[in-house]
């Protein structure tokens, strides 16, 4: 008893020293990276350090963002996908379960799907796939939403019913489909059902009954959502930019889930045909928010993308108000995690014996505002600084443009590699004009910087930078104290300067 005691309070100290003797964030060269290789995420607590997140050194591209309501976990997210689409070009699928990214994306110039209201998807389509492997997939579906694994027999007429199906709208069930020929649907595999129950010829008519039953609730007249002609192309869906699939329209969450469950089947299996993917960035990011259902059942292709994404160049954003609702496998598999505002005691403890994260940091987080957040990132090699950091807060705007003062005309070779000399300076559209107004830089040069920017990337040399600044009216003194907010030291300052035609 003493001794476990004795134990217990041993390995706090060792704790709190192992914290004390440590730095408390990972080094600047680990949070900085090449703005055109990174996403700019906001400034660390404690250094302040622009943070700015890249998959390169890390297990995966995968994302987990947990907050209670309000905590700012949408926010994070679309500030997420406006700057990799900017980055990177990376496409991105909502699967928006609440309509809470609809007006966004539309403000955006992104697409909208509304299922429920106008599109419809057939469950049964291909999308280059072969029938008996949709046909497991829609068996797997129904098998997550219904209690049809309970009912092995059920199970069994309910699959050769739309094997046959595909076999009488003239199908091959084991060779991928010609493009273009049109799937049966749902009502076409309860009609089949529905014959032999007429013919009478099998034993279990009870069985039949509840297996046509089953299906029958995602056919109804009015609720045939999933058991018509598809009103959009879905094969199209991962390289269409913004896409938003807006569920709230569906009458209720089994609808939902169907829905979830379909698209993320269909987003794997085209991440699969496209094979890997080569280039610096993500191609799409898929973002699963409060879809709990989907993201809590071991069998839903949610854990598929996470376990393969990687080497498609695919990214999984699952965000939650309860960790806990997060499939082990994701949590565990995720190569980053947000962690927002948490207020239980429960969802924090878990939290932190799966991070690992010290009581500092638990302290923090409790304490947080909207839009602070710890992030923990999971890095291929284990490395002798701390995992976990806090952010000021996530630094973001609706829609944001991200602009950058590039230093490359400035610094030497050997300085443009040493990891301590800031390479470019980040802001934000409207945070970069308030800093010009600030420093007395007038309209019109203000103008033409943007101007030039905006036809450059949104970037800019800083030699360019400062000749237009001049060129346009402002004083050397205002430029060198421009220069100085940005923490640029006073010898670089002098060569900036000179180098961009003396004072
Ligand atoms: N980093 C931030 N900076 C400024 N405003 C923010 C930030 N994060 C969130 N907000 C604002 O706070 C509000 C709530 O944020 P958000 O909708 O992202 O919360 P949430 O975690 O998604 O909540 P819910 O679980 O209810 O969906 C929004 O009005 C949002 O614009
Ligand atoms: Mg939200």
């Amino acid at each position: 008893m003493t001794l476990l005691k004795f134990q217990h309070i041993m390995s706090n100290e060792i704790a709190k020293r192992s914290f004390l003797s440590r730095p408390p964030e990972p080094p600047a060269n680990v949070l900085i990276s090449e703005p055109l290789k990174a996403i700019f995420i906001g400034t660390t607590k404690i250094f302040k350090v622009p943070f700015s997140w890249s998959f390169a050194n890390l297990t995966n591209p995968h994302i987990a963002v947990v907050g209670i309501t309000g905590a700012g976990k949408s926010y994070f997210v679309k500030t997420f996908l406006i700057r990799a689409s900017y980055i990177w070009n990376t496409n991105a699928v909502i699967i928006d379960w609440a309509s809470e990214y609809k007006a966004w994306v539309r403000q955006s110039g992104g697409t909208i799907i509304s299922l429920g209201k106008g599109d419809y998807i057939n469950i049964m389509d291909l999308s280059g796939m072969k029938p008996l492997d949709r046909v497991k997939q829609i068996i797997t579906s129904f098998e997550i939403l219904t209690d049809l694994a309970d009912y092995p027999e059920q199970r069994r007429l309910t699959e050769e019913a739309l094997e046959q199906s595909y076999v009488n709208a003239g199908f091959m069930v084991s060779e991928k489909a010609p493009e273009g020929k049109d799937a049966p649907t749902l009502k076409d595999a309860i009609a089949i059902l529905e014959e032999q129950l007429t013919e009478g010829s099998y034993e279990y008519p009870a069985e039949l009954e509840n297996a046509i039953y089953r299906l029958r609730q995602f056919a109804r007249e009015g609720e045939d959502y999933f058991a018509r002609k598809s009103t959009l192309d879905l094969a199209k869906m991962a390289e269409s930019g913004l896409v938003d699939i807006d569920l709230a329209n569906l009458p209720d969450e089994r609808f939902r889930a169907l829905a979830a469950l379909f698209i993320l089947q269909t987003l794997k299996e085209r991440m699969r045909i496209e094979g890997s993917a080569e280039g610096k960035g993500l191609k799409t990011l898929v973002v699963l928010d409060e879809a709990w259902k989907i993201a809590s059942d071991e069998k839903s292709d949610a854990v598929m993308i996470v376990r393969e994404g990687r080497k498609y160049q695919f990214g999984l954003i699952v965000a939650s108000q309860n960790p806990t609702d997060i499939n082990e496998a994701i949590f565990s598999n995720v190569g980053t995690t947000f962690m927002l505002r948490i207020r239980f005691e429960k969802f924090m403890n878990y939290l932190q014996g799966s991070l690992n994260f010290s009581e500092f940091i638990k302290s923090e987080i409790s304490k947080f505002g909207v839009g602070q957040a710890a992030v923990d990132m999971a890095f291929q090699t284990a490395l002798r600084f701390p995992e976990i950091f806090v952010l000021d807060r996530v630094k973001g705007e609706e829609p944001l443009y991200v602009y950058t003062l590039d230093m490359s005309d400035v610094l030497t070779q050997s300085e443009l590699s040493a990891s301590v000399i800031q390479r470019d300076y980040q802001f934000e559209g409207d945070e970069l004009k308030n800093k010009f107004i600030e420093y007395n830089v007038p309209a019109e040069a203000i103008e033409t910087v943007f101007k030039t920017m905006d036809s450059q990337n949104r970037s800019i040399k800083m030699l360019d930078f400062v000749r237009m600044l001049r060129a346009n009216g402002v004083t050397t003194n205002d430029v060198v104290t421009f220069l100085k907010s940005l923490s640029i030291d006073d010898m670089l300052i002098t060569r900036i300067i000179s180098a961009a035609g003396g004072a």
